[in-house]
């Protein structure tokens, strides 16, 4: 067994990478997962390779509504040639996609059979993907996941821990539901999940907004002895955080379908989110 993970730098590839089994090769942007050519002669210099796991993606939201090709490349063409590739091989091929193909506009959890629509240009390029993946390769296996923290991320939660001790009043939208993800976790059923077909949907237990997640995040903090300078942490709509791309606002997962499968139980976000914050300082 040999495991070829892309975006291997990126905050679920390095996740990955701490318990992936060895022998294992990564690749970043240095090999463009769009160019079949230099997928095809990375595969062949570091093969046999048994398994891809695509970690790679232009992640983010904002820049994708203006950044449309480069977004559109590695989305949703990248998807296809390793899914193609994959299949030439003979490896299995697992896709990372994510909440962001749902329009967002429910109030009941999200199954992998419910109706997808994006509602901005990042949401469509990984649905445009995970299109192209079940054409090319039937056997892969597709892994959709929501707001994802862990080790060395871009999003919010990675500054939470400076603003919260730097800040006096903070804001965030409580409007907006999702179920977050420890990356540690989710790399644990990435591996559980290498020799799957099919979709599936992962989240920690438990659906939250940010607001909520920044509250149980300074509770934490203080809690580990760590000081805080916010002394006010307040609601707001998300309408008050204009930005370029449009988000959805509930992607709830139901994860059964994944639960029966693998016999799992997510841990609740509260626990993965005391890991995180001691994981952070120590
Ligand atoms: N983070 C979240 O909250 C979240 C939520 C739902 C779903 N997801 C999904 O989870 C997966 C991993 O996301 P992430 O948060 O780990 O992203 P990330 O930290 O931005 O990492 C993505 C990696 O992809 C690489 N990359 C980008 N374009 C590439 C290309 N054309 N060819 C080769 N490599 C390329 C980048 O490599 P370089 O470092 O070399 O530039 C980067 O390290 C993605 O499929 C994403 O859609 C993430």
């Amino acid at each position: 067994m040999k495991l070829w993970i892309t975006g291997g730098r990126g905050l679920v590839g390095a996740a990955l990478c701490e318990i992936a089994p060895k022998p294992f090769v990564i690749s970043g942007h240095e090999i463009d997962i769009a160019d079949l050519d230099a997928c095809r002669a990375f595969a062949k210099e570091n093969g046999p390779i048994t398994h891809i796991v695509n970690c790679a993606a232009f992640s983010q939201v904002d820049p994708a509504e203006t950044q449309r090709k480069e977004a559109f490349r590695a989305n949703a063409i990248g998807p296809e040639v390793l899914g193609f590739l994959a299949r030439e091989i003979d490896a299995h091929f697992l896709h990372i996609s994510t909440d962001y193909v749902f329009p967002g506009t429910g109030h009941v959890p999200l199954k992998e059979s419910d109706a997808v629509a994006p509602c901005n240009y990042y949401g469509l390029t990984k649905l445009e993907g995970e299109k192209a993946v079940q054409s090319v390769n039937p056997k892969a296996c597709i892994l959709r996941t929501s707001a994802v923290f862990g080790k060395g991320g871009k999003n919010f939660i990675a500054k939470l821990f400076d603003l919260l001790q730097t800040k006096e009043t903070l804001r965030f939208s409580n409007d907006q539901m999702t179920r977050f993800t420890y990356a540690p976790d989710l790399a644990q059923v990435i591996l559980s999940l290498l020799n799957q077909s099919g979709l599936y949907q992962f989240a920690n237990a438990g659906p939250a907004t940010k607001y909520e997640f920044a509250c149980a995040f300074r509770q934490e903090m203080e809690r580990q002895g760590f000081p805080v300078r916010c002394k006010h942490l307040e609601p707001a709509p998300s309408s008050e955080f204009p930005a370029a791309a449009k988000r959805p606002m509930y992607t709830v997962f139901d994860t059964s379908k994944l639960e029966q499968r693998l016999h799992i139980h997510p841990r609740p976000w509260q626990t993965c989110l005391k890991e995180y914050i001691h994981a952070h300082t120590h």
